[in-house]
C-alpha cells in the first residue's frame, strides 16, 4: 500500500454532520490544490448532493456495487470465490474515478460505493467485500486525498473498509448518545491501527455544551489526536443540502472545519 496521499474516514452517530463536514473538507482541500476523491459509503447516497452535484447529474451516477460485472470481467474475480486477483490490481485513483466516479463541482471527484445494507452486523456480502478491496488497494499518489463518508454507526468499522485509512474523523454532537458512539468508534479505530483519530463535536451552541462533553469524555481523551468544537450555524439549513454557498459567507462553522483541515493536512504530511 502506498504511504503517499491521505486516506481519511469520517464516522459517527446518525445526523451529527458527517456528510456536511466531509463535503466542506472536500471543497477546502480541493481549493488548496489537492486532488480529492470523496467516497460515499452510505447506502443513502447523499454525499453528491452535499458536494453540489445537481439532482439530474446525481441520477446518472452508477454505484460501484452495480459495476460488479465490469470489475469481475477486468479482474477475473467472482463474487463467490474471493477476490485474490483484486488484491494485486492496485487500481489508480484516476483509473477508478474514470471508470466508476464522476467529477463534481470544484473538481472534486466523487465515487458512490452502493454499499449493501444487511440487518445483521458484520455483513460479509460479496459486494461489500469487493468494495472494501477497492478502497484498501487503491493507489494513492502524493497530493491525492480520499475522504470517505460513512453510514451512521460503527458497523462498517467492523468491516475491512476502514482498514488502511490513516486518519479518522469521529463526529458527535453534544449529546450523550453521540459521544458514546465516538468513544466506541475510537476504540475500534485504534484496533484497526488508524494512526490519527480526530474528534469533532459539531453543532455546539454554548460553553455549557463544551463542559458537558468534556465531562462525558473524562478518561477517554487519550484516544484522540485532537479535539475540535464546531459551532451550530443556522445558515446551514438555508443552504441544505449543498454546502458550497456557506464557503462564501463569514461563518465560524466553516472556520472550524478549516482548522480541522489544516490539522488533517499537518498529520498527513508529518506521517507520510
Ligand atoms: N454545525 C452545524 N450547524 C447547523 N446545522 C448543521 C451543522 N452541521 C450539520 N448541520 C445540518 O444537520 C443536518 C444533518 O447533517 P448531515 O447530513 O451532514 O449529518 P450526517 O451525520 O451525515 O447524517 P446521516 O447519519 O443521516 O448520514 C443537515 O441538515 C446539515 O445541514
Ligand atoms: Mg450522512
Amino acid at each position: 500500500m502506498s504511504t503517499q496521499g491521505f486516506r481519511i474516514v469520517i464516522t459517527g452517530k446518525g445526523g451529527v454532520g458527517k456528510t456536511t463536514i466531509t463535503s466542506l473538507l472536500s471543497h477546502l482541500f480541493a481549493g488548496r490544490g489537492y486532488s480529492v476523491l470523496a467516497v460515499d459509503e452510505d447506502p443513502q447516497m447523499n454525499l453528491p448532493y452535499a458536494i453540489g452535484v445537481s439532482p439530474e447529474d446525481a441520477e446518472s451516477i452508477v454505484p460501484l456495487s452495480k459495476n460488479l460485472d465490469y470489475i469481475e470481467e477486468k479482474t477475473g474475480a467472482r463474487p463467490d470465490s474471493g477476490y485474490g486477483l483484486m488484491f494485486s490490481l492496485n487500481p489508480d485513483v484516476s483509473d477508478v474515478v474514470e471508470r466508476f466516479g464522476m467529477k463534481g463541482p470544484n473538481g472534486v471527484n466523487i465515487l458512490v460505493m452502493g454499499t449493501v445494507v444487511k440487518a445483521a452486523t458484520g455483513c460479509l456480502c460479496p459486494e461489500n467485500t469487493l468494495l472494501d478491496a477497492v478502497m484498501r488497494h487503491i493507489n494513492l499518489r502524493e497530493g491525492e486525498i480520499i475522504l470517505m463518508d460513512t453510514q451512521a454507526g460503527v458497523e462498517h468499522f467492523g468491516r475491512a473498509i476502514a482498514k488502511g485509512f490513516n486518519q479518522a474523523i469521529l463526529v458527535a454532537d453534544p449529546t450523550f448518545n453521540a459521544v458514546q458512539v465516538v468513544k466506541h468508534a475510537a476504540e475500534l479505530a485504534r484496533e484497526l491501527e488508524i494512526r490519527d483519530i480526530h474528534l469533532v463535536i459539531n453543532r455546539v451552541r454554548s460553553p455549557g455544551d463544551i463542559t458537558k462533553v468534556t465531562r462525558m469524555l473524562a478518561g477517554h481523551e487519550e484516544l484522540f489526536s485532537g479535539k475540535y468544537y464546531i459551532p451550530y450555524d443556522e445558515m446551514m439549513s438555508l443552504f441544505d443540502p449543498d454546502v458550497r454557498p456557506i464557503l462564501d459567507e463569514p461563518s465560524e462553522f466553516v472556520d472550524g472545519v478549516r482548522e480541522l483541515m489544516m490539522s488533517l493536512e499537518m498529520h498527513g504530511l508529518l506521517r507520510a
